[in-house]
């Protein structure tokens, strides 16, 4: 680091040379300066009053100068003070510009990047599904209606002319809430089996004729394998007037598997049982995987099992008698069917937990 020399010979050309290396050396300073911290030590190691390289010029030179010579050395260390001074200026703003050049290149935007696209989300497939089978009742006139997911004993099974120990209720058995020993037993809560209390809901609501479609989800203690879910989705459908027979059934459902399957599906009942329909039916549809022909999917049958249905048990119309449902003057069918179920059947899923694991490789097909 430079230090201020004594001088001895004052002659100018001494001078010359004294001037020359501390300008060398100012020189060669600035230019390792490569911050701002960096030039301020600078600035203060040759500015400052106390100490600073030009204060020491002008202790060292100037004042230990020989009389004939001050006048010249005087006016040598002015202009020298003030060159240096203009040097250690520019030096400022030297660093100060090519600071603001490396942080302008640190913040540079590359606009030509595409942005960061929020993937827009679609329907899940079982809803999706469910909305369809919906849609296709609404365009023959139903209604669209809904009920709690927590039933009591009466409208799950009391009402639905399941009476109390009777063995249908083994088919259904469910979550019941605790605690509710001091209940009547028709009050107790349960998670609802099925969508059919929905049917007896509607009926106190409305006076014939209805014609109601019902989504929901539903709860059952049914061990999970490749086809059942211990909770799943149902579309109940309830349709009551004067003159409904059982062609109607047959005849809404077979236009409504046509509309959710293609006009080539065939639909076919046969014999069944619940407490709450009677005539009961299973229906099937033709295999829409072989055809009919017979294939693993439908066992080898041609057919394929979708839906309960039947006409309304006149024990049924009993509960909502004071309603205007006298069985002696209407009549009403009424069917559920599993969402899941024709989810699987339409996209050919093979395993129902997929609808629920919310893997989006699976979900995104669907999109
Ligand atoms: N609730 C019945 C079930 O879950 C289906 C059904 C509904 C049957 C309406 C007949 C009439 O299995």
């Amino acid at each position: 680091m430079y230090t201020v020399p004594k001088l001895d010979d004052y002659s100018p050309a001494a001078l010359d040379r004294a001037v020359a290396d501390l300008f060398g050396a100012l020189d060669a300073e600035i230019a390792a300066l490569h911050s701002e911290s960096d030039w301020k030590e600078f600035r203060d190691r040759w500015m400052a009053r106390k100490n600073g390289v030009l204060t020491q010029v002008n202790d060292t030179w100037l004042k230990a100068a020989p009389k004939d010579a001050k006048r010249d050395v005087g006016q040598r260390v002015n202009e020298l003070k003030a060159r240096a001074e203009a040097a250690i200026d520019a030096a400022h703003e030297k660093i100060h510009a090519s600071s603001a050049v490396t942080k302008l290149a640190s913040e540079r935007l590359d606009i030509t990047l595409p942005g960061i696209r929020r993937p827009i989300g679609v329907k899940h497939p079982v809803l999706r599904v469910q909305d369809e089978i919906v849609a296709v009742f609404k365009a023959m006139g139903y209604s669209v209606g809904e009920g709690p997911e927590v039933e009591t004993d009466y409208y799950n099974f009391e009402s639905l002319n399941f009476p109390p120990n009777h063995p249908a209720r083994d088919t259904q058995d469910t979550l019941f809430i605790a605690g509710q020993e001091q209940k009547a037993a028709r009050d107790r809560l349960l998670l609802r089996t099925h969508t059919s209390p929905v049917q007896i809901r509607s009926m106190e609501k409305l006076a014939p004729p209805v014609r109601i479609v019902i989504p929901g989800k539903v709860h059952r203690n049914d061990p999970l394998d490749a086809t059942h879910s211990p909770v799943f989705h149902q579309v109940e459908g309830l349709a009551v007037d004067t003159n409904i027979t059982f062609s109607d059934l047959k005849g809404t459902l077979d236009h409504a598997m046509k509309s959710l399957f293609g006009s080539s599906v065939k639909t076919r009942f046969y014999p069944s049982f619940f407490p709450f329909t009677e005539p009961s039916a299973d229906m099937q549809v033709s295999c829409i995987f072989c055809g009919g022909k017979g294939c693993r999917k439908c066992k080898f049958s041609g057919w394929i099992e979708l839906l309960g249905c039947g006409m309304v048990d006149p024990n049924v119309f009993e509960f909502v008698k004071q309603n205007g449902y006298d069985s002696s003057k209407i009549a009403g069918f009424a069917f559920g069917m599993g969402v899941e179920r024709i989810a699987i059947l339409k996209y050919g899923v093979e395993e129902i937990q997929l609808f629920y694991e919310g893997d989006v490789r699976f979900l995104e097909q669907f999109a």
